[in-house]
């Protein structure tokens, strides 16, 4: 029987299964495979998560290991990659570059069916295509990896070519767990759409990359700092904010399809922006709070919350990243989910393909081009 959504954008739609993460917008829970999301971003690495998203359960210290140890040989650009990455722009988007980089490096790395060793591989080099590009930029050469480094340390480490605080590898391991996965979201549901017609996991990155960068979904959180800096003081937050509700204008960091009510990973990174960047965070928090109880006024009934992108901004600027490497950083997380999700269709697939509702015209009569006016 076919289905007919109410309000368009496959809300309420479920489609598909999952076991890797569960978000329940009632009552603000994210969950990893039984895991709640604040146990995990207080304590955990990055690499505990990916192996909890990839294999099923946290790993053990030899797996943890072992785990590592495929990463480090991972940690490798090949010379056609790097050349692609070399040529574009300075000027060019982080994002892109990245886009770029993964399929040039999928066009000469990847063939057959999606495997954990592929997950591990697209994974541990998406830093590496980021910082190299990072590098060339800034007229720099890229950097060799660091064995003794984990994931977070050594991606600061590779774009700065210095070794990074421990605050700094703490706080970005964080971020990098708390956005790792996140249910059927757009890149996510796009990765799998690619992978259900049994094409490569390098082309479903690729297209999860496209859906990303997109300002609904990962590319809010630069335009969060933008709107943060044209706020630019305590006395002119309500003004402005008012100003852009009431011209139908968007709040970016504001808002989801799923959360009515906290985003959980939002609370986390609050937490963490303040420790962070105390002098930043004052700011940062006046204007949550006014655009808070002005959505609250002027959209009454719509539960608009602070969601993950309003303090990812604040925290990647505390670890020394700049703007246009956030989206791109979502990205180094989420490929971890990502590959989770196309590793789980590949194995249990069935060509993803709904149905569209016809709104044309249904009996035009034919003219011949010649006959055309
Ligand atoms: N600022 C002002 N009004 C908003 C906002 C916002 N950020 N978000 C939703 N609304 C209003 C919207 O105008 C509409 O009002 P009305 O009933 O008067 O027409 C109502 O709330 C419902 O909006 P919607 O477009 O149906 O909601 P949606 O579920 O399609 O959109 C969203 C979800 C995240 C795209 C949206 O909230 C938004 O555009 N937020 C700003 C961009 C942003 O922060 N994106 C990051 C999303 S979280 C990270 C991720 O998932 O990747």
């Amino acid at each position: 029987p076919t289905v007919k959504q109410n309000k368009g954008g496959l809300e309420g739609i479920i489609a598909a299964t999952t076991a890797i993460s569960k978000v329940d917008g009632t009552a603000g829970r994210l969950i990893y495979r039984g895991y709640d999301i604040h146990d995990l971003a207080r304590t955990s690495t990055f690499e505990e998560v990916a192996h909890l998203l990839w294999f099923g359960h946290l790993p053990d210290q030899k797996e943890l290991a072992s785990l590592h140890e495929k990463f480090v040989a991972e940690r490798t650009i090949p010379e056609l990659v790097l050349h692609n990455i070399r040529e574009l722009p300075d000027n060019s988007q982080p994002m892109d570059v990245l886009r770029t980089a993964v399929s040039a490096w999928g066009a000469i790395s990847i063939s057959g069916k999606p495997s954990i060793d592929q997950a591990i591989a697209a994974t541990a080099r998406f830093p590496l295509f980021l910082a190299a590009f990072n590098r060339y930029r800034q007229g720099l050469e890229p950097l060799e990896s660091r064995s003794e480094l984990g994931h977070a340390a050594n991606y600061l480490y590779l774009l700065t070519g210095e070794l990074p605080k421990e605050e700094h590898v703490r706080g970005l391991n964080s971020y990098l767990v708390l956005l790792a996965d996140h249910g059927m979201n757009a890149s996510t549901f796009t990765a799998r759409i690619v992978a259900s017609t049994e094409s490569d996991i390098a082309s479903s990155l690729v297209a999860a990359l496209g859906a990303l960068k997109g300002p609904l979904h990962g590319g809010a959180p630069s335009k969060v700092q933008d709107m943060i800096h044209s706020i630019g003081s305590v006395e002119n937050a309500e003004p402005w904010i008012r100003n852009a509700i009431t011209t139908g204008g968007r709040l970016m960091g504001f808002g989801h399809r799923v959360y009515k009510t906290f985003d959980p990973r939002a609370e986390e990174l609050r937490e963490m922006a303040r420790v962070a960047d105390p002098d930043n965070f004052l700011l940062a928090h006046h204007v949550e709070e006014t655009a808070q109880r002005l959505l609250d006024e002027l959209k009454p009934g719509r539960r608009l919350y602070t969601n993950v992108e309003y303090y990812s901004a604040a925290l990647m600027n505390a670890v020394g990243l700049s703007g246009d490497l956030f989206t791109p950083t979502f990205a180094v997380s989420r490929c971890a989910g990502w590959t989770a999700h196309i590793l789980e269709q590949a194995n249990n697939n069935r060509l993803i393909r709904p149905e569209a509702e016809y709104t044309g015209p249904l009996s035009e009569t034919f003219v011949p081009l010649s006959e055309r006016k």
